[in-house]
Protein backbone atom coordinates (compact mmCIF):
# COMPACT_ATOMS: atom_id res chain seq x y z
CA UNK A 1 0.00 0.00 0.00
CA UNK A 2 2.99 2.23 0.78
CA UNK A 3 3.97 2.42 -2.70
CA UNK A 4 0.57 3.02 -4.21
CA UNK A 5 -0.22 6.06 -1.64
CA UNK A 6 3.53 7.55 -2.47
CA UNK A 7 2.00 7.10 -6.49
CA UNK A 8 -0.72 9.58 -5.49
CA UNK A 9 1.24 12.05 -3.38
CA UNK A 10 3.50 12.09 -6.13
CA UNK A 11 1.06 12.95 -8.70
CA UNK A 12 -0.38 15.79 -6.44
CA UNK A 13 2.89 17.56 -6.08
CA UNK A 14 3.57 17.28 -9.90
CA UNK A 15 -0.30 18.47 -10.67
CA UNK A 16 -0.23 21.13 -8.14
CA UNK A 17 -2.87 19.90 -6.18
CA UNK A 18 -3.11 19.06 -1.98
CA UNK A 19 -4.89 15.80 -1.06
CA UNK A 20 -7.49 17.11 1.20
CA UNK A 21 -7.62 14.96 4.46
CA UNK A 22 -10.94 14.98 7.02
CA UNK A 23 -11.31 13.70 10.22
CA UNK A 24 -14.06 11.61 11.31
CA UNK A 25 -15.67 9.82 14.30
CA UNK A 26 -19.19 8.90 13.42
CA UNK A 27 -20.41 7.71 10.37
CA UNK A 28 -22.74 10.33 8.68
CA UNK A 29 -19.60 12.22 9.11
CA UNK A 30 -17.66 9.33 6.72
CA UNK A 31 -20.59 9.22 4.52
CA UNK A 32 -20.70 12.77 3.74
CA UNK A 33 -16.65 12.76 3.11
CA UNK A 34 -16.99 9.75 0.73
CA UNK A 35 -19.90 11.72 -0.83
CA UNK A 36 -18.37 14.74 -1.90
CA UNK A 37 -14.87 12.92 -3.62
CA UNK A 38 -17.30 10.34 -5.48
CA UNK A 39 -18.78 13.45 -6.53
CA UNK A 40 -15.91 15.27 -7.55
CA UNK A 41 -13.71 12.42 -8.52
CA UNK A 42 -11.40 13.25 -5.97
CA UNK A 43 -8.77 11.33 -4.18
CA UNK A 44 -9.51 11.25 -0.60
CA UNK A 45 -7.95 10.83 2.92
CA UNK A 46 -10.08 10.16 5.50
CA UNK A 47 -8.48 10.27 9.34
CA UNK A 48 -9.06 9.66 12.90
CA UNK A 49 -7.17 11.22 15.96
CA UNK A 50 -6.93 9.15 19.16
CA UNK A 51 -10.27 9.98 20.48
CA UNK A 52 -12.02 9.72 16.96
CA UNK A 53 -10.43 6.46 16.63
CA UNK A 54 -11.47 5.33 20.39
CA UNK A 55 -15.03 6.53 19.79
CA UNK A 56 -15.34 5.00 16.31
CA UNK A 57 -13.37 1.86 17.34
CA UNK A 58 -9.85 0.89 15.66
CA UNK A 59 -10.93 -2.10 14.39
CA UNK A 60 -14.43 -1.04 13.07
CA UNK A 61 -12.30 2.02 11.01
CA UNK A 62 -10.74 -0.72 9.22
CA UNK A 63 -13.64 -2.80 8.05
CA UNK A 64 -15.81 0.27 7.18
CA UNK A 65 -13.01 1.71 5.39
CA UNK A 66 -12.24 -1.76 3.44
CA UNK A 67 -15.82 -1.43 3.17
CA UNK A 68 -15.73 1.67 1.36
CA UNK A 69 -12.74 0.86 -1.07
CA UNK A 70 -14.37 -1.57 -2.34
CA UNK A 71 -17.03 0.34 -4.06
CA UNK A 72 -14.09 3.71 -4.21
CA UNK A 73 -10.87 2.54 -4.29
CA UNK A 74 -9.69 6.43 -4.22
CA UNK A 75 -9.58 6.80 -0.57
CA UNK A 76 -7.01 6.30 2.08
CA UNK A 77 -7.41 5.66 6.02
CA UNK A 78 -4.69 7.75 7.90
CA UNK A 79 -3.94 7.52 11.36
CA UNK A 80 -3.65 11.02 12.91
CA UNK A 81 -1.86 12.43 15.50
CA UNK A 82 -0.56 9.11 16.92
CA UNK A 83 1.85 10.21 19.90
CA UNK A 84 3.04 7.09 21.46
CA UNK A 85 4.92 3.72 19.88
CA UNK A 86 2.51 1.45 21.18
CA UNK A 87 -0.57 3.39 19.92
CA UNK A 88 0.92 3.20 16.77
CA UNK A 89 1.91 -0.43 16.52
CA UNK A 90 -1.74 -1.23 17.34
CA UNK A 91 -2.88 0.82 14.25
CA UNK A 92 -1.17 -0.23 12.00
CA UNK A 93 -1.37 -4.19 13.21
CA UNK A 94 -5.05 -3.08 12.73
CA UNK A 95 -4.65 -2.30 9.31
CA UNK A 96 -4.15 1.28 9.02
CA UNK A 97 -2.36 1.95 5.31
CA UNK A 98 -0.98 5.81 6.30
CA UNK A 99 0.17 7.20 9.81
CA UNK A 100 1.15 10.14 11.56
CA UNK A 101 3.86 9.93 14.19
CA UNK A 102 3.66 13.24 15.93
CA UNK A 103 6.70 13.89 18.51
CA UNK A 104 6.41 17.65 18.31
CA UNK A 105 6.48 17.85 22.24
CA UNK A 106 9.40 16.18 22.62
CA UNK A 107 12.92 17.57 22.39
CA UNK A 108 14.45 17.40 18.62
CA UNK A 109 16.58 14.61 19.58
CA UNK A 110 13.81 12.40 21.33
CA UNK A 111 11.28 13.57 18.46
CA UNK A 112 14.18 12.02 15.69
CA UNK A 113 14.49 8.88 17.77
CA UNK A 114 10.62 7.93 18.72
CA UNK A 115 9.74 9.27 14.89
CA UNK A 116 12.85 6.92 13.38
CA UNK A 117 11.56 3.97 15.23
CA UNK A 118 8.17 4.71 14.19
CA UNK A 119 9.21 4.34 10.64
CA UNK A 120 10.81 1.56 10.67
CA UNK A 121 7.96 -0.40 11.95
CA UNK A 122 5.80 1.60 9.74
CA UNK A 123 7.82 1.15 6.73
CA UNK A 124 8.52 -3.06 7.80
CA UNK A 125 5.03 -3.54 7.11
CA UNK A 126 4.34 -1.05 3.80
CA UNK A 127 2.59 1.15 5.82
CA UNK A 128 3.05 5.35 4.68
CA UNK A 129 4.58 6.96 7.25
CA UNK A 130 4.00 11.27 8.43
CA UNK A 131 6.46 12.75 10.73
CA UNK A 132 5.76 15.90 12.58
CA UNK A 133 8.45 18.97 13.54
CA UNK A 134 8.00 22.09 15.14
CA UNK A 135 4.31 22.13 17.29
CA UNK A 136 0.92 23.39 16.03
CA UNK A 137 -1.45 25.14 18.68
CA UNK A 138 -4.59 24.40 19.84
CA UNK A 139 -7.25 21.76 19.37
CA UNK A 140 -9.54 21.07 16.86
CA UNK A 141 -12.45 23.46 18.21
CA UNK A 142 -13.35 27.28 17.94
CA UNK A 143 -11.21 29.59 20.55
CA UNK A 144 -12.06 32.60 21.96
CA UNK A 145 -8.84 33.99 21.49
CA UNK A 146 -6.61 35.77 18.98
CA UNK A 147 -4.19 33.28 17.32
CA UNK A 148 -1.41 36.32 17.20
CA UNK A 149 -2.10 36.64 21.07
CA UNK A 150 -0.89 32.90 21.36
CA UNK A 151 1.54 31.25 19.29
CA UNK A 152 5.13 31.96 19.36
CA UNK A 153 7.75 32.05 16.99
CA UNK A 154 9.53 29.35 18.78
CA UNK A 155 7.00 26.99 17.51
CA UNK A 156 7.95 27.18 13.99
CA UNK A 157 9.46 24.60 12.04
CA UNK A 158 13.04 25.20 11.58
CA UNK A 159 13.75 24.61 7.71
CA UNK A 160 17.47 23.56 8.84
CA UNK A 161 16.52 21.29 11.33
CA UNK A 162 13.54 19.88 9.13
CA UNK A 163 16.23 18.53 6.60
CA UNK A 164 18.62 16.79 9.36
CA UNK A 165 14.58 15.53 10.44
CA UNK A 166 13.79 13.87 7.44
CA UNK A 167 16.86 12.52 6.90
CA UNK A 168 17.66 11.25 10.47
CA UNK A 169 13.90 9.49 10.37
CA UNK A 170 13.41 8.56 7.06
CA UNK A 171 9.48 9.77 7.28
CA UNK A 172 7.45 9.62 4.07
CA UNK A 173 5.68 13.35 4.34
CA UNK A 174 6.62 15.92 7.22
CA UNK A 175 3.87 18.22 9.29
CA UNK A 176 5.34 21.60 9.60
CA UNK A 177 4.82 24.69 11.46
CA UNK A 178 4.38 28.09 9.61
CA UNK A 179 1.57 30.22 11.22
CA UNK A 180 -1.12 27.21 11.05
CA UNK A 181 -3.08 26.07 14.54
CA UNK A 182 -5.38 23.54 15.04
CA UNK A 183 -9.12 25.01 14.96
CA UNK A 184 -11.05 28.47 14.39
CA UNK A 185 -9.71 31.68 16.05
CA UNK A 186 -11.29 35.32 16.36
CA UNK A 187 -8.43 36.10 13.63
CA UNK A 188 -6.95 34.53 10.44
CA UNK A 189 -3.78 32.54 10.43
CA UNK A 190 -0.67 34.45 8.90
CA UNK A 191 1.60 32.00 7.09
CA UNK A 192 5.16 32.27 6.76
CA UNK A 193 5.34 31.06 3.02
CA UNK A 194 8.71 32.25 3.39
CA UNK A 195 10.07 29.42 5.47
CA UNK A 196 7.85 27.03 3.31
CA UNK A 197 9.69 27.62 0.71
CA UNK A 198 12.93 26.75 2.13
CA UNK A 199 11.17 23.84 4.18
CA UNK A 200 10.09 22.52 0.91
CA UNK A 201 13.72 23.26 -0.81
CA UNK A 202 16.30 21.65 1.64
CA UNK A 203 13.86 18.52 2.64
CA UNK A 204 12.11 18.16 -0.71
CA UNK A 205 9.55 16.27 0.92
CA UNK A 206 5.50 15.70 0.67
CA UNK A 207 4.55 18.66 3.01
CA UNK A 208 1.68 18.77 5.26
CA UNK A 209 -0.66 21.44 6.37
CA UNK A 210 -2.43 20.76 9.63
CA UNK A 211 -4.94 23.06 11.28
CA UNK A 212 -7.00 23.63 7.81
CA UNK A 213 -9.99 25.00 9.46
CA UNK A 214 -10.38 28.93 9.14
CA UNK A 215 -7.59 29.71 6.43
CA UNK A 216 -8.55 31.26 2.96
CA UNK A 217 -8.89 29.79 -0.02
CA UNK A 218 -5.93 32.32 -1.29
CA UNK A 219 -3.81 31.10 1.48
CA UNK A 220 -4.60 27.27 0.43
CA UNK A 221 -3.62 28.05 -2.95
CA UNK A 222 -0.73 29.87 -2.14
CA UNK A 223 0.54 26.77 -0.15
CA UNK A 224 0.03 24.29 -2.77
CA UNK A 225 1.95 26.26 -5.02
CA UNK A 226 5.15 26.22 -2.89
CA UNK A 227 5.11 22.68 -1.62
CA UNK A 228 1.80 21.56 0.36
CA UNK A 229 0.40 18.31 -0.97
CA UNK A 230 -1.93 17.68 2.45
CA UNK A 231 -4.69 19.58 4.15
CA UNK A 232 -6.10 18.41 7.07
CA UNK A 233 -9.53 19.61 7.95
CA UNK A 234 -11.50 19.09 11.04
CA UNK A 235 -12.94 21.93 13.23
CA UNK A 236 -15.04 23.25 10.53
CA UNK A 237 -16.44 19.31 9.93
CA UNK A 238 -17.32 19.69 13.52
CA UNK A 239 -18.83 22.95 13.71
CA UNK A 240 -21.36 21.99 10.39
CA UNK A 241 -22.29 18.58 11.84
CA UNK A 242 -23.18 20.25 15.16
CA UNK A 243 -25.27 23.27 13.46
CA UNK A 244 -26.85 20.77 11.33
CA UNK A 245 -28.06 18.31 14.20
CA UNK A 246 -29.86 20.99 16.16
CA UNK A 247 -31.38 22.64 13.17
CA UNK A 248 -32.40 19.24 11.85
CA UNK A 249 -34.02 18.54 14.97
CA UNK A 250 -35.47 21.65 15.94
CA UNK A 251 -37.35 21.93 12.49
CA UNK A 252 -39.43 18.71 13.16
CA UNK A 253 -40.60 16.17 15.69
CA UNK A 254 -38.83 13.48 14.26
CA UNK A 255 -37.06 10.91 15.53
CA UNK A 256 -35.84 8.67 12.86
CA UNK A 257 -31.99 8.87 13.05
CA UNK A 258 -31.81 7.94 9.14
CA UNK A 259 -33.71 11.00 8.78
CA UNK A 260 -32.34 13.98 10.69
CA UNK A 261 -28.26 12.45 10.09
CA UNK A 262 -29.07 12.76 6.56
CA UNK A 263 -28.83 16.66 6.60
CA UNK A 264 -25.79 16.49 8.86
CA UNK A 265 -24.11 14.12 6.06
CA UNK A 266 -25.36 16.83 3.20
CA UNK A 267 -23.84 19.90 5.52
CA UNK A 268 -20.28 17.61 5.78
CA UNK A 269 -20.31 17.04 2.57
CA UNK A 270 -21.12 20.53 1.42
CA UNK A 271 -17.73 21.82 3.38
CA UNK A 272 -15.37 18.74 1.78
CA UNK A 273 -16.97 19.64 -1.66
CA UNK A 274 -15.55 23.54 -1.40
CA UNK A 275 -12.11 22.67 -0.27
CA UNK A 276 -11.70 19.69 -2.61
CA UNK A 277 -12.22 22.33 -4.96
CA UNK A 278 -10.14 25.00 -3.32
CA UNK A 279 -7.37 22.03 -3.19
CA UNK A 280 -7.67 21.78 -7.16
CA UNK A 281 -8.22 17.98 -5.88
CA UNK A 282 -11.48 17.41 -8.02
CA UNK A 283 -11.29 15.18 -11.41
CA UNK A 284 -7.75 13.73 -10.23
CA UNK A 285 -9.27 9.86 -10.22
O1 LIG B 1 -5.05 16.89 12.32
C1 LIG B 1 -6.11 17.50 12.08
C2 LIG B 1 -6.11 18.84 11.56
O2 LIG B 1 -4.89 19.43 11.67
C3 LIG B 1 -7.34 19.63 11.70
O3 LIG B 1 -7.18 21.00 11.97
O4 LIG B 1 -9.29 21.38 13.19
O5 LIG B 1 -7.96 23.28 12.35
O6 LIG B 1 -9.18 21.82 10.78
P1 LIG B 1 -8.48 21.92 12.09
ZN1 LIG C 1 -3.52 18.22 13.12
Amino acid sequence: MRGKIIRLYKKADKKGFALGAFNFSTNEILKGIIFAAKKLKAPIIISTSEGERNFFGCEESVAVYNAIRKKYPHVILHADHTKSFKELKKIIDAGYPSVHFDGSKLSFRHNVRETKRAADYAHSKNVFIEGELGGITGGSTTHKERLKDVLTEDILTKPEQAKEFVELTGVDSLAISIGNAHGIWKDKPKLDFERLKDIKKRTGKFLVLHGGSGISAKDFRKSISLGINKININTELRVAYAHSLLKSLNKREDYTPYHYLKDVSAAISKVVEEKIIIFKADKKI
